[in-house]
């Protein structure tokens, strides 16, 4: 779907995510072809600078955060040419008219809120006083949605006396990924797997979000948030809406954002005996999490995992064990789908095998894989093995897998298309928070210490026993 010509304005344009992320994104785009000639971005932050720092600023970063193959020498040049800054003040009066004056009329505007939850409403303020947002504008803003379900809604509130919910797109980056929208493909788009993908068939469900990183540089945000606020809250959840929803009617905003809010609200509260915490202890690969955080007495969670419930038709009875943390093993992105045992084995093999499982993949190596048993080729009778079909979108999609986009740079696309279904409407942040605070609560009200566990690991071992107790076991964290 071809991109129309669009103003974006970066909020925070000199800061870390606009370095990292939103930039070299843009420019991958239109390195692809795919930015219109006449997009501009311009942007927008505290820091003194003219135009050309904040070209050179931008120069820098495609070099420090992409690979030096990913930079042709024209496309970065005619990439630079679109960009200008503006000085502006987010809780004062300097810059706006100015930013005004760069606003050009008849292409779209998008403001991306790059900056602290708390400079959100001072600028959705500025942008509609100075009336350089129109009703046709569209808002990006970044999580943390808020630290809990009352500053979430103080957030919605904020935006909401400048902007309508259809203007307002908020960003989680576990959706733009390849993999999370090819789970939609492969459940929706085939036959196969949907009459099966329910508790009468799935054993269970597992999601892991392993990282091998560590909180080191980011210890301040990080020791306010923990592993629940920073990645279940939203990045799992997220994951977890989008296996166990309902097909919706259509493949449009609403119609998918209602199916996930559904999924939210049926989720079970987690009892305390199905909840492990843990924090990372110094290893080879750096200090401890304590040292990292420099509080020797925290007790945030940079390790969680969960065994939660959906309470409907489809899933009751069916757990959803999820894990995420720092410092692990290897990094690796998965969900696994795990069906139950035939319901009669008419070989001469043990129960319990789980042999079907679905594995998606969403990082490294995107794909997918589905175990099956089949009979060990040879003589020797009927020996069963189970095999992989394998789709790693590598090696099934040739040159195309090379060039999925990252999620950010899709994202960006969407905003300035104008179709929000991948990202979190405000009923949805909200509900998510109304699960996570009384689970937040309650380990708090106990004193709940986190246990330590070594680097390198697959977390404490008490998340071992999580499933062990039912019967069951993690999937290894495979890189
Ligand atoms: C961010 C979290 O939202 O997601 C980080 O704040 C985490 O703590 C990151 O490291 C993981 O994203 P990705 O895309 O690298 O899996």
């Amino acid at each position: 779907i071809p991109v129309e010509p669009f103003d974006l304005v970066i909020f925070g344009g000199t800061g870390d995510l606009a370095r990292r992320k939103i930039l070299p994104g843009l420019y991958r785009r239109l390195a692809d072809g795919q930015m219109p000639p006449e997009a501009r971005v311009i942007g927008a932050a505290r820091s003194e600078m003219d135009d050309e720092g904040f070209r050179k600023l931008t120069r820098e970063s495609l070099e420090e955060f992409m690979p030096a193959s990913a930079l042709d020498k024209e496309r970065v040049e005619e990439f630079l040419s679109l960009l200008s800054y503006v000085q502006v003040d987010a809780k004062g009066d300097g810059g706006w008219a100015e930013l005004k004056e760069h606003i050009r009329p008849d292409v779209v505007h998008a403001f991306y809120f790059s900056v602290a939850p708390s400079l959100f409403g001072p600028i959705a303020e500025r942008l509609k006083d100075h009336a350089i947002a129109d009703d046709n504008a569209r808002i990006v803003v970044e999580k943390p949605f808020g630290h809990d379900l009352a500053s979430a809604k103080a957030l919605n509130q904020s935006l909401a006396c400048h902007f309508d919910e259809t203007q307002i797109y908020r960003i989680d980056h576990y959706l733009g990924k390849e993999t999370v929208q090819n789970l939609m493909a492969v459940r929706f788009g085939n036959m196969l797997f949907e009459p099966l993908w329910n508790s009468q068939y799935v054993d269970h469900i597992q999601i892991t979000v392993a990282e091998t990183v560590g909180v080191g540089g980011r210890g301040e945000y990080y020791d306010r948030s923990g592993a629940m606020r920073d990645m279940v809250q939203n990045h799992l959840l997220q994951l977890l809406c989008l296996i166990a929803m309902e097909p919706p009617a259509r493949y449009d905003p609403d119609a998918v954002r209602d199916e996930k809010l559904k999924v939210i609200r049926a989720l079970d509260p987690v009892r305390p005996d199905d909840l492990v915490r843990g924090q990372y202890r110094e290893g080879s690969d750096g200090p401890s999490y304590l040292a990292d955080v420099g509080d020797p007495r925290s007790r945030t969670e940079c390790f969680i995992a969960m065994r939660m419930s959906v309470s409907n038709w489809r899933w009751a009875g069916t757990p959803f064990y999820i894990r995420t943390g720092k410092r692990l093993k290897a990094r690796a992105s998965e969900i696994a789908i795990v069906f139950k045992d035939a319901p009669h084995s008419i070989f001469d093999v043990p129960q319990g095998r789980h042999s079907n499982v679905l594995t998606i993949r969403l990082q490294p190596n995107e794909g997918m894989q589905m175990t099956v048993t089949i009979k060990e080729p040879g003589p020797g009778g009927m020996r069963l093995i189970d095999v992989p079909l394998d789709m790693s979108f590598a090696e099934a999609l040739g040159e195309q897998a090379a060039d999925i986009p990252d999620a950010y740079e899709r994202l960006i696309m969407d905003v300035i298309r104008g179709n929000q279904t991948l990202f979190m409407r405000g009923d949805e942040v909200e509900a998510a928070w109304a699960w996570t605070d009384p689970v937040i609560a309650d380990w708090e009200a106990r004193g709940h210490v986190p246990s330590p566990y070594e680097q390198g690991s697959s977390g404490p071992d008490d998340a071992l026993m999580l499933l062990h107790r039912d019967g069951r076991r993690w999937r290894e964290i495979r890189p």
